[in-house]
């Protein structure tokens, strides 16, 4: 049976198409985190897509437009959600001018009119209401402005959108760009042909949001380490008294069936043995390492402790493939990063492949310090945790086939 990443890598590549004269709409990503004055913070979703943009200018594409999303905008025009904000940093990673156009359906002759080295970026296509609803309409108008379709929005890939999905399949020509075609192949390293043992580090808030993940990877990695308040719903299904701590009741069978499954697997399940424990989240003065049995009354565990981070690394060092999604403890509060930013120093020092699943867990292992010293940090967070869950995202499924050799 063919894998879901198998089925994705089948796509048509960017590379092997000509753009020589084609007017080609570029569906990226770029959803950016910005602070409260409106500054990006990170733009590496932005300089993900570079490669992409300086092929098709490079190939004497006759124009190009890229079409994002930004935020969740509930209101159509609301200056909050306007990508106007990523022109000028655009400008400068790529070197070039780019237009900003507010609203294509009134420019849609200037972008038509073939003009070399003309880049566009349309306003927040959220903006439309047909683009969440895969509104057949939008597809086809954001289709009549180009010849060729590209997808290079990873990030964006698990939604079903008219510009992530609909558009495709009123374009010609509809292919996968090279970041898109750069993360299949990393998680195809590390799920398909992954060298063992391979070990899935998994953290984060609720079994909830991940038990198709820990359920669909049970049959392919040889150890599972759970951290986060997540491992807090499997220390109680294992009878020990979290107290105040952050833990989904409704969970613990689900939790005692993952436990169960995994030892029938033979896949070895990595629990804290102990954890930073507070009476306070928001005002941490009294701050505590205890056993992880040992939780007091009225304290939350927040992070894990040393001597889990110490049985964490030890089984981190001994895999060859590791993939990590989901903080261990509540990084954004220094006094309980240091579960979360050792484990990423932990997993940077590894003589292994390894992998991250983006959103919180990418901005941890670069507070850490470390995003240069992993094999690949995904773009995706929502996208990278469907994948590895083991389902076809749609930003795939509409594009052309590749050619067999
Ligand atoms: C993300 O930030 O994960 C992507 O840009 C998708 O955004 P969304 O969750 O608003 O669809």
């Amino acid at each position: 049976m063919t894998s879901n990443i198998a089925s994705m890598q089948a796509v048509k590549s960017l590379r092997s198409i000509d753009v020589s004269g084609k007017k080609v709409l570029i569906r990226v990503d770029f959803n950016v985190p910005v602070d409260e004055h409106g500054n990006i913070t990170d733009d590496r979703r932005i300089r993900a897509a570079l490669p992409t943009i300086n092929h098709c200018i490079d190939n004497n594409a006759c124009s190009i437009t890229l079409v994002s999303h930004f935020g969740d905008p509930k209101t159509p025009n609301d200056p909050k959600f306007s990508l106007r904000l990523i022109v000028k940093r655009l400008e400068r990673l790529l070197q070039r001018k780019v237009e900003f156009v507010e609203n294509f359906e009134n420019s849609k002759d200037e972008i038509a009119a073939c003009s070399l080295e003309r880049v566009f970026l349309l306003e927040n296509i959220r903006f439309y209401p047909g683009e969440k609803k895969n509104d057949s309409e939008l597809s086809r108008k954001l289709a009549s402005i180009c010849d060729v379709y590209v997808n290079d929005a990873f990030g964006a890939s698990h939604r079903k959108h008219a510009s992530t999905y609909g558009v495709a399949e009123f374009v010609p020509v509809k292919v996968a760009g090279f970041l898109m075609m750069r993360e299949i192949e990393a998680f195809a390293k590390a799920l398909e042909s992954p060298v063992r043992p391979i070990a899935l580090v998994v953290g984060g808030a609720k079994i909830s949001s991940k038990i198709t993940l820990l359920k669909s990877v049970l049959g392919k990695v040889d150890k599972l380490i759970i951290g986060g308040a997540m491992s807090n719903t499997f220390l109680q299904a294992l009878g020990y008294d979290m107290k105040a701590s952050r833990f989904e009741p409704d969970f613990i069978e689900t939790a005692k069936e993952v436990l169960a499954e995994a030892k029938e697997r033979g896949v070895k399940v990595y629990l804290p043995v102990d954890v930073v424990i507070t009476d306070n989240v928001e005002s941490p003065v009294d701050v505590k390492v205890v056993p992880a049995q040992d939780v007091m009354d009225g304290y939350k565990a927040v992070d894990i402790g040393p001597a889990s981070v110490k049985l964490f690394s030890e089984a981190i060092a001994l895999s060859n493939t590791i993939i990590w999604n989901g903080p261990m403890g509540i990084f954004e509060i220094d006094k309980f990063s240091k579960g979360t930013f050792k484990i990423a120093n932990a997993i940077a020092e590894c003589y292994a492949y390894t992998i991250v699943g983006g959103g919180d867990t990418a901005d941890a292992v670069d507070r850490a310090g470390e995003a240069d010293n992993f094999s690949f940090i995904s773009t995706g967070g929502g996208a990278s945790l469907e994948l590895l869950e083991g389902k076809i995202l749609p930003g795939f499924e509409n594009l052309d086939k590749a050619e067999r050799a």
